[in-house]
């Protein structure tokens, strides 16, 4: 999947503005993420994986927060003739143009229903595989519960979640080592000091990551009977809940 590099916080700003996921950063969105999440590539592949051996015949996906369509692309290579339904949302108007795009430019017999909305609005129902890869951190966290249960009520039994997150950590050391482990991979991955800074000012207000224990919590209190966590490099994980 193609995109610009992401220079978008390269010069510095007078005012740092909350982060959206407008134009701007739609077009540079691929080189972002990559860039910024330790395993992004990994997490993306193994969706795929996890669809391949959890999506069942006739079922619904959803990507909720599809983006650029990472993940439906790669969930869609392995269900052909599975006769099943994908239905990506995001609020991103651009978002939702460039992933369009992106799904154009593969064949494949799995319809891809894309939607643009509110991923608290829409309707989930017979699931086998829902996504939310990095997409609920930026939910208001008084959300979450109630996305969450929306989601376990859609799923049909047996059928996975997947959730990626960035993770806090109650211990401070902890925290602190790990964040700066995030760092140092991003200053490898050729962000200055001045992106880093003006783009976590802008990040600030807009995503507020959960501990480990809290999405433990919440996922047990909707009735996910089962549930671990199969990803982790510094503080970025990937869970995977059944029903
Ligand atoms: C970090 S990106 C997700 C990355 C994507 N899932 C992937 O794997 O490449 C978060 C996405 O969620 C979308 N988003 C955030 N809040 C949303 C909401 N309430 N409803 C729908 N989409 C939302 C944003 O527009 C953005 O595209």
């Amino acid at each position: 999947m193609n995109s610009s590099q992401d220079t978008i916080y390269a010069q510095a700003c007078e005012t740092i503005s909350d982060f959206k996921f407008d134009d701007k950063v739609a077009g540079v969105f691929n080189d972002m993420i990559t860039r910024s999440v330790p395993g992004y590539t990994q997490i993306i592949k193994t969706l795929g994986d996890f669809a391949d051996k959890c999506v069942t015949p006739n079922s619904r996906v959803y990507d909720l927060g599809c983006s650029l369509g990472a993940a439906t692309l790669s969930v869609r290579r392995r269900l052909d003739g599975r006769h099943c339904h994908i239905v990506a949302v995001d609020n991103s108007q651009s978002m939702i143009e460039r992933c369009q795009q992106n799904l154009s430019a593969y064949v494949s017999d799995t319809p891809v229903e894309l939607i643009c909305a509110d991923i608290r609005d829409i309707e989930i129902k017979d699931a086998s595989m829902v996504i939310l890869n990095f997409t609920m951190q930026f939910l208001a966290p008084e959300d979450r519960d109630k996305l969450l249960n929306k989601i376990y009520l859609g799923l049909q039994p047996g059928g996975i979640l997947v959730l990626s997150e960035k993770l806090t950590f109650a211990d401070e050391p902890i925290h602190h080592l790990l964040d700066e482990l995030h760092l140092d991979f991003k200053r490898a991955n050729g962000y200055s000091e001045l992106e880093i800074s003006q783009k976590r000012s802008s990040l600030e207000h807009v995503m507020k990551p959960d501990t480990l224990a809290q999405h433990q919590q919440r996922l047990e209190a909707q009735g996910f009977s089962h549930f671990n966590q199969w990803f982790q490099c510094f503080n970025f994980a990937s869970m995977v809940a059944i029903k």
